[in-house]
């Protein structure tokens, strides 16, 4: 892998899609060049999959299937999109991967970080990220922050306590990975998150 592979995480509402904003106007502002992405999704194929996850009618979809379908969305993207740009020595940002699936499946369906990772292992082989921005805010606050939640979004949906956990879990993968995660405090305002952000890939020398 030549390339740099930098994910972002947190929990819903955390300002995750803004802070990437701001990075991209950073990154065009000084010219870097790079790929932005996200999971599930990317591509066609990946972006149906993910309808198919999100949609709130699919009230009896198994934790099983929901891991699988996030797997199968993941093994497009990186096939068709991320693969050949890293290989290529390119830098790639993507907004969620594989510790989405370990907070929320993992974590908080209770199905277990390795066996979220025993069938993610074919889909991503050794395409690990360089580093993980972990978003840092508790779910209350974050919900408090984005206005409630979203009716229709069928992961928005599952209560409190769920999103507790993915919380919880996403502590604990930034201390069994502290090697590639990067906690980032975004309990502040945006401005201060993204210099937090700015100077974390700067000490890492991936911008
Ligand atoms: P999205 O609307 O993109 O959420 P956000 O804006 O917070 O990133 O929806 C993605 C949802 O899918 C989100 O609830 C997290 C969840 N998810 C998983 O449960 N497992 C995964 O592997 C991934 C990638 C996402």
């Amino acid at each position: 892998m030549k390339g740099k592979f930098i994910t972002f995480e947190g929990c819903e509402g955390v300002g995750k899609s803004r802070q990437i904003h701001l990075l991209e106007e950073y990154l065009k502002a000084n010219k870097i060049e790079y790929f932005l992405t996200r999971e599930p999704g990317g591509t066609g194929v990946s972006e149906q999959i993910r309808s198919v996850i999100l949609d709130g009618k699919n009230v009896d979809m198994c934790d099983g299937c929901e891991a699988l379908l996030y797997a199968a969305a993941r093994v497009q993207l990186l096939e068709k999109e991320i693969k050949p740009r890293l290989d290529r020595g390119e830098l790639v940002l993507c907004d969620r991967y594989i510790d989405s699936s370990f907070a929320y499946q993992g974590y908080a369906r209770g199905l277990g970080v390795d066996f979220v990772e025993k069938i993610n292992s074919y889909a991503i082989e050794n395409f690990m990220p360089d580093y993980t921005l972990f978003l840092d805010l508790p779910p209350e606050q974050a919900f408090l922050r984005k206005g409630g939640v979203d009716k229709n979004d069928r992961l928005e949906l599952s209560g409190m306590e769920f999103h507790n956990k993915v919380y919880g879990g996403y502590v604990e993968l930034s201390k069994r990975y502290s090697d590639r995660f990067i906690v980032i405090d975004a309990s502040g305002e945006k401005e201060q998150t993204h210099q937090k952000i700015i100077t974390a890939l700067k000490q890492k020398g991936i911008i």
